[in-house]
């Protein structure tokens, strides 16, 4: 029996490297720094992570006053999430799969701690997003750098990206 369970959860955070970045959180005392200096994160924001992890980044943009939306292919993790922010209103995790997830029209910023073989598709679904929902998109990225993009802003390991409908039509 514990046997199989396990397994399960070998199986729950192993089988999401085909479709991402393995589950590595990010520390709450940088995402204090990105929201304050990096992207001044406040109650007029909707975060969205792409791949929440236990829900961390979440709980802490929730802290700034922003409606935080977590996707998150691990249903232990969504799991943990729901547990962690269970008092936190602002706070919601789906399970899915953020490659066929559409941005709800509300987001103003993603955050994204990938890995390097995704980045540039993370960007350009961002981008296409921004395209879909005529409107403007910042990205966050945390510890990658968008090849042949140049960020607004960086602060530590945190590089800041904006995304316009323009941008794309002329690329
Ligand atoms: C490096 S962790 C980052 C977690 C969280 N964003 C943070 O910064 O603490 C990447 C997360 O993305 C999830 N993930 C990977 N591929 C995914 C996909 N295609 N759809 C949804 N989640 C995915 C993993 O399960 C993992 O929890």
């Amino acid at each position: 029996m514990w046997v199989w369970l396990l397994a399960l959860v070998v199986v729950m955070f192993g089988f999401v490297v085909f479709r991402g970045a393995p589950y590595v959180p990010s520390r709450k005392r940088q995402l204090e720094v990105a929201f304050k200096e990096l992207y001044h994160l406040d109650d007029s924001d909707v975060l969205v992570d792409i791949g929440s992890g236990d829900g961390i980044v979440l709980r802490t943009a929730a802290e700034y006053g922003a409606k935080a939306i977590g996707y998150e292919l691990n249903p232990i993790l969504v799991l943990i999430t729901r547990i962690l922010s269970r008092h936190q209103s602002n706070v919601v995790v789906y399970l899915a799969d953020f490659w066929f997830v559409q941005l709800p029209a509300e987001t103003t910023v993603v955050y994204v701690f990938g890995e390097s073989r995704d980045i540039r598709k993370m960007a350009k679904k961002v981008q296409d997003e921004s395209i879909r929902l005529e409107k403007m998109l910042s990205l966050i990225s945390y510890g990658f750098q968008i090849p042949g993009q140049t960020p607004v802003k960086v602060v530590g390991a945190y590089f800041l990206y904006e995304f316009s409908p323009l941008q794309g039509s002329k690329a």
